[in-house]
């Protein structure tokens, strides 16, 4: 048991990098304030004995030394909270640090292995839960000293009381933490339950607005309730266990009190002590009873943070499968040639990109086209360096893209997707992001033609975008994010499939804002539109994952069969041409 409660301690110290100084203070603090404790108890007897001796001096000579010891107690207890508060903001600090690091440095199945719930829940309570560990260490150590010492006082009166004391502290752990081993289990069970609670929940937050209109809500509370039963019942079985202890523990405790008091009686009838020391003994079973069940809180508490520093660890130890590291050219100069020298790529062994090669110009134009899951996005994603192609090389200006360092790699290369992410925060705010002077920012949002409509609003750029944007059109938010692409000066641009969400007016604009765009910069874009195709200085034709076409527009509508295809949007594959085999 000993063991077992050491390695929680010491887990729980390497993760929290709890400072040894605030450890230090913390228990010498809690010593302290609960030596004073003990020596209370020993005043107050002594009171009772000089008063019933009618020693008037005496009485309040110890009657002055309960106050300055009382006094003693209330400081030290005090400075013991101010210790614990500085550490409780030091470790939440550091963990919470820690874990918002980790959520940048991980691969892309790292929600999806940890899951969005355990994170949430993890980040917000597990890691208060783990702020409150050092505290619980310096109870469970004091504590123990103060049973100790109690129970060297008592031998002092007598040898049977001292056993007494023993046996009825051991039994009281060892029941304790039987029953809490048992009911560990099932908080790790309820936390469980938590997790995937919170994380249907968060899912029914970013999609309240397809749950209102196919009327989901029900089936999903069938599901909530589900999990919420599982919670329920995890729950119950751990009160049960925690009832059972609290009864057994609350039998042993009046058993031993009776026969404590029998004894004590029988000793003063037999003269061996006086009542003073029988005020001082049951005064120190008291408060034993009360240590033992400082005791037991502390060891459960203990164990029970133990699962959160586990549950922080699992996440803080997730290993990336395949992360990419960033290389050391920190060549900013960067005209945005790229390159893809007969590249293949699968997601889990299935092969997506089939051995493609290209080379776009700077400050060029070019679309990606092709049926759903020929391969487009994968292109993109490779070019943003979430994965790694399983042989060819992507080049930008001749140099691999792994070789890039971080900060170049990232200010150079910047996505639009078809979703993006705004925060529920002002306009201004989420410009902020990536640059914060104003006049770039409206810069930006006239080069995409977003400024006049953002200054029409009452509150312009200080208009407070909803979670998700859904207080401005789906266009508008998507024109938002252009523009926020563009404060980062990338010098490549990577459009997946913007224009989904745009109006037909919006849509035509954005002709214009390419066009613009594309005098420094140079630009990849996907697109389903036949429309905009045409306006690329180069199509490239993807199908099944392989170039079946490359040409403009006019090139590709005379020569190419899949191409004239998509143009009409009927399936390519249907007609039977461009298979792979
Ligand atoms: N993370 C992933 N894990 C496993 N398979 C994936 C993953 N992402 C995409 N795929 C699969 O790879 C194939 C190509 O997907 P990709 O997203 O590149 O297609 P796409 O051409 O962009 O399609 P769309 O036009 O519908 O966006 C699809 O069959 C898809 O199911
Ligand atoms: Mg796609």
């Amino acid at each position: 048991m000993i063991k077992e409660y050491i390695k929680f301690i010491k887990e729980y110290l390497k993760l929290s990098q709890t400072k040894a100084r605030y450890l230090f203070e913390m228990i010498f603090t809690a010593f302290c304030y609960k030596g004073f404790l003990i020596l209370n108890t020993l005043f107050a007897s002594k009171i009772i004995k000089y008063a019933t001796l009618s020693d008037s001096k005496m009485t309040f000579i110890n009657l002055g030394l309960l106050t300055i010891s009382y006094i003693f107690y209330k400081l030290f207890y005090f400075i013991n909270l101010k210790v614990y508060g500085k550490n409780m903001n030091y470790c939440y600090n550091n963990l919470q640090t820690k874990l918002l690091n980790k959520l940048v440095q991980v691969d892309d199945n790292f929600t999806k292995n940890i899951g969005k719930g355990k994170l949430l829940n993890s980040i917000n309570s597990d890691v208060i839960d783990i702020g409150d560990m050092c505290n619980q260490i310096s109870e469970l150590f004091t504590t123990i000293i103060q049973v100790i010492i109690v129970c060297i006082i008592v031998a002092r009166y007598d040898k049977l009381v001292f056993v007494i004391f023993l046996i009825y502290s051991i039994l009281h752990i060892e029941i304790k933490n039987y029953v809490d081993r048992k009911s560990s289990i099932y908080l790790r069970k309820q936390k469980r339950a938590i997790d995937r609670y919170s994380s249907l929940f968060s899912q029914i937050l970013s999609g309240l607005q397809e749950i209102k209109t196919f009327n989901m809500l029900p089936k999903l509370k069938l599901k909530l309730n589900e999990i919420k039963n599982k919670y329920s019942d995890s729950y119950i079985k751990k009160r049960n266990y925690l009832t059972i202890r609290d009864n057994d523990v609350r039998f042993i405790t009046y058993f031993f009190k009776i026969s404590l008091y029998l004894i004590l009686l029988f000793l003063m009838t037999k003269q061996k002590i006086t009542v003073d020391v029988l005020v001082l003994i049951v005064g120190y079973f008291e408060t034993i009873t009360s240590y033992l069940d400082q005791l037991i809180d502390s060891t459960s508490t203990i164990r029970e943070v133990s699962i959160c520093v586990d549950r922080v660890n699992s996440i803080l130890n997730y290993k990336s499968n395949n992360l990419i590291s960033y290389g050391n050219i920190y060549n900013d100069n960067i005209d945005g040639i790229i390159e893809f020298n007969n590249v293949r790529f699968g997601y889990n062994k299935k092969e997506i990109i089939k051995g493609i090669s290209f080379k776009i110009n700077s400050n060029s134009l070019t679309a990606i086209v092709g049926q759903s899951g020929t391969g487009k996005t994968s292109i993109i994603n490779l070019l943003l360096r979430l994965y790694k192609p399983s042989s060819g090389e992507i080049l930008i200006d001749g140099v691999n893209i792994y070789d890039y360092s971080k900060d170049i790699y990232k200010s150079n290369v910047s996505v639009v997707n078809q979703k993006p992410f705004i925060f529920n925060m002002s306009i201004r705010k989420n410009l902020d992001f990536v640059d914060t002077n104003i006049n770039n920012q409206i810069e930006a949002c006239k080069r995409v033609g977003i400024h006049d409509f953002i200054v029409s609003l009452s509150k312009g750029y200080n208009t407070i975008l909803r979670e998700n944007a859904t207080n401005i059109s789906g266009g508008q938010k998507q024109l938002i994010s252009l523009a926020r692409t563009l404060l980062s000066k990338s010098e490549i641009l990577l459009f997946d499939e913007i224009t989904a969400s745009l109006d037909p007016d919006t849509s035509s604009n954005i002709d214009t804002i390419l066009k613009d765009l594309k005098k420094d910069h140079t630009i990849i874009m996907i697109t389903h539109k036949p429309e905009l195709m045409k306006k690329a200085d180069r199509i490239i034709v993807l199908n099944e994952g392989k170039i079946v076409g490359d040409g403009t527009h006019k090139q590709l509508l005379e020569s190419n069969e899949y191409y004239r295809a998509l143009q009409t949007r009927k399936s390519a594959s249907k007609l039977g041409v461009f298979n792979n085999d």
